[in-house]
């Protein structure tokens, strides 16, 4: 059934929400403590540490953003919300089997319950979750393949043809990605990988590298907003059950061991990726990017986190 989009009554009316994000990009703009922009990836370190963006795209399809709301960014575990889409719609709720639906409390690239639990990862945002979700998709195809389908996927999303890979990226990442090659080759141990682990890290490193900016990001991620639906076409891209689960695991896994933080301040389901990108889904009423590499203790962008939080107290979009 159709949720109702409107705010509720503390909120300031979606006609203000240019003021709302304009005002947001200026605060984010006086802010000294930026963070620091990952560097255990060298293709990353790249980045301008000042940037900024934020981009809103509301339920009836307008388009609100402020700051560097054009430039892409590398979405890196971002992508493992489209990922997890794609591996529902071919597996269904076999991958539950595969992978489990707990927050971690625990660093996204973690090894250490993997032991104890039997090489079947809590979560999969977590690093290892995202490479068993990789090599499901994988499962009868090749990795090029794979990764063209993602690409596509996500160019229809955002309605946007120019989304691209970016290869420095993924080059970077695979040449130093020494962990995640530790978690897929434990994982691959307890038998809870089908594929070869060069084959799979081999999509993970590339769907990790796909550069997107603000706004094409908001609006890859509106389906989610939407029931599962994909508002450019009125195609289902996935039910609208598998939307809200995938949305509550963006409530209680999707910032990893800061999870708890983000929804207590926040209050929105979010996916945080190191690149320093966040994705935010309020369900019926908006999906939001916003951009900023300087990450906290915890891996996520800590000037995105306190755009969010503002976003939310201005508008009341906190889902509880
Ligand atoms: O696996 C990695 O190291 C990265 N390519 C992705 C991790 C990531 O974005 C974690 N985020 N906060």
């Amino acid at each position: 059934s159709a949720r109702d989009w409107n705010c509720r009554p503390n909120c300031a009316g979606v006609a203000d929400l240019q003021k709302v994000v304009d005002a947001i990009a200026a605060e984010m703009a006086a802010v000294e403590e930026r963070g620091k922009a990952a560097d255990y990836i060298p293709a990353l370190a790249r980045v301008e540490p000042s940037s900024f963006g934020i981009a809103v795209v509301t339920a009836d399809g307008r388009r609100f953003m402020a700051g560097e709301a054009e430039t892409s960014f590398s979405i890196q575990s971002i992508s493992k919300v489209f990922m997890l889409t794609l591996a529902l719609g071919k597996l269904g709720d076999a991958l539950w089997r595969r992978v489990g639906r707990e927050p971690s409390g625990s660093a996204f690239n973690s090894i250490v319950q993997l032991e104890f639990e039997h090489g079947i990862p809590r979560n999969p945002f977590i690093n290892a979750g995202a490479i068993v979700v990789a090599d499901a998709v994988l499962e009868r195809g090749q990795p090029l393949s794979v990764i063209g389908e993602l690409l596509r996927f996500v160019r229809f999303l955002a309605e946007d043809e120019a989304v691209e890979i970016d290869i420095e990226v993924s080059g970077s990442e695979a040449d130093t990605g020494f962990r995640n090659l530790a978690l897929a080759n434990y994982m691959k141990a307890f038998g809870n990988l089908n594929n070869a682990v060069h084959d799979v890290l081999n999509v993970y490193f590339n769907q990790c590298a796909l550069a997107l900016s603000c706004r094409q990001l908001a609006m890859a991620g509106r389906y989610l907003a939407a029931d599962g639906v994909h508002p450019g076409t009125g195609r289902h891209v996935i039910s609208a059950a598998r939307a809200r689960r995938i949305t509550a695991l963006m409530l209680t896994c999707g910032h990893y061991d800061g999870s708890g933080e983000f929804a207590f301040r926040v209050g929105i389901p979010g996916k945080s990726g190191v690149g320093g990108g966040i994705l935010g889904i309020v369900p019926g009423k908006a999906s939001i990017a916003v951009w900023s590499p300087g990450l906290n203790e915890r891996g996520n962008s800590l000037l995105g986190s306190r755009a969010l939080e503002r976003l939310a107290e201005a508008t009341g979009w906190s889902v509880f």
